[in-house]
């Protein structure tokens, strides 16, 4: 029996009197506020690991099928629900499969969770920098070449990267998988932003089905669900051993996921991979690209392998923090993101023409008007810092705050982030060069002692 219908065959049968978390015993305690804010039902649903209900930890009942059919229709050999987002996936993945001094190779791009995986882990990481497309002030999908390259100089246990990555750009996975598969390397790809491939036509297949050991992908992204749901997926012709995977989640996941999570990520799920979802996400496809059609011609929207669900856009050289301002006060519509050359708005599932339309129609009236041209171009050039301490052994140094000045060939305890390029410059245990410290706009910084 499915998660939703257990629960429903549950209230049906009267229920029971439950001595059990969580407090607000189904609902009859909730505030007004809270009840006019998420209304009666969600608090039914959030119930706990009850008798003849499993749980995620150890799935012997409806999860244990749950998980199977979400494996069915991902075509994986073991798939997870995340009740922390693909955050904990990235983690439990990396605590599966790396040991402390195990070497990984990683984009410095990468999500925050897979530097904080490093530290969990003690995996030592080597780092590598993709291309850098300074037109459009983000970095490039990650090219087999660079990976076939960097593997042959150097031996590591696993590779992550980003695919797509935050603006949206497609890797090469499935030469990269070959390749990883070739050099026997674990294969990771933070799908964070490709929760919907599974469904629509995206001109990628998922990381999984090119080949990849692991994906992560984030439901509530992309795909419909509410925050923080997400999958991690191992693959069918991977050696991996699932069961490692199942306990790393038990170190870093709640004993207390809620039920009415599980259930959004079936029902989101059942959905997507039905003849209706997959109109769906068509019809959201179709009016993404009537707005393409649509918009200005003083308007460059970014195009090449690359998520269409991510529009990345540029004003004729106009400062995307003066388009992001008046967007704001004006038509109050707000972007994920704007770097020195260009804007992101990212649509999902839930992303229809009318948003859409008022969008296009504030951009074209925007792009009207005369502006000043961004002045930034210089991207900082940048060498990656030596590296003093692992991750992990620079978390557990003790720590003292200087006067950047005086920083010079000290050990960094900071992430340091500047734009451009947009990538930390800095993470902790690196060597702060003279070079950096000229960069960084800091009259203080925390070192390792
Ligand atoms: C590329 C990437 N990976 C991973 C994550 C983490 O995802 P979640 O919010 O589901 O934990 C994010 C979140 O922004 C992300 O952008």
């Amino acid at each position: 029996m499915s998660l939703i219908k257990k629960i429903k065959d549950y209230y049906k049968k009267g229920g029971r009197i439950l001595f059990t978390t969580p407090s607000h015993n189904q609902g009859h305690f909730q505030t007004t506020a809270a009840e006019k804010l998420l209304g009666k039902q969600f608090l039914q649903y959030d119930l706990s690991e009850l008798d003849g209900f499993d749980n995620l930890r150890n799935p012997q009942g409806p999860i244990k099928k749950l998980l199977e059919n979400i494996s069915n229709i991902y075509n994986s050999k073991s798939s997870f629900i995340l009740t922390n987002g693909s955050t904990s996936g990235i983690i439990a993945s990396m605590l599966a499969f790396l040991k402390e001094g195990d070497k990984v190779l990683i984009a410095r791009n990468c999500h925050i969770s897979v530097y904080n995986g490093l530290v969990l882990s003690g995996a030592v990481p080597v780092w590598f920098l993709p291309e850098y497309d300074s037109e459009w002030g983000i970095y490039k999908g990650i090219k087999a070449e660079q990976i076939e390259k960097i593997l042959r100089e150097q031996e590591v246990k696993a590779l992550i990267i980003t695919s797509p990555t935050y603006e949206g750009l497609y890797s090469e996975t499935e030469k990269i998988a070959q390749i990883c598969k070739n050099h026997g390397v674990i294969f990771i790809v933070d799908e964070a932003h490709g929760a919907l491939y599974n469904f629509g036509n995206f001109k990628t297949k998922p990381a999984i089905q090119c080949g990849a050991d692991i994906s992560v992908q984030s439901l509530h992204k992309t795909a419909g669900a509410p925050n923080p749901c997400a999958l991690v997926h191992i693959s069918n012709q991977s050696s991996l051993n699932p069961d490692k995977l199942q306990k790393a989640l038990n170190i870093i996941n709640t004993t207390s996921p809620s039920y009415a999570l599980l259930a959004s990520c079936e029902t989101v799920i059942n959905y997507l991979n039905s003849s209706k979802g997959q109109l769906y996400i068509e019809k959201l496809l179709s009016d993404i690209e009537i707005f393409k059609k649509n918009i200005s011609s003083k308007i460059h929207i970014y195009s090449g392998k690359n998520d269409p669900t991510k529009i990345l856009i540029k004003f004729n050289g106009a400062a995307p923090s003066a388009i992001a301002g008046i967007l704001n006060e004006k038509y109050k519509i707000e972007e994920e993101f704007s770097n020195h050359k260009s804007m992101l708005f990212i649509c999902g599932i839930g992303t229809n023409a009318n948003k859409l339309n008022k969008l296009c129609s504030a951009l074209n009236e925007i792009s009207k008007n005369t502006f000043t041209k961004c002045s930034t171009d210089a991207v900082m050039k940048y060498n990656l810092p030596d590296i003093k301490y692992t991750p992990r052994q620079a978390f557990f140094k003790d720590k003292i705050v200087i006067d950047t000045e005086n920083a010079v060939n000290k050990i960094s305890a900071e992430a340091i982030t500047t734009y451009p390029p947009g990538i930390p410059v800095l993470l902790p245990g690196e060597v702060i060069s003279k070079d950096i410290l000229n960069k960084i706009d800091k009259s203080h910084i925390e070192i390792c002692c």
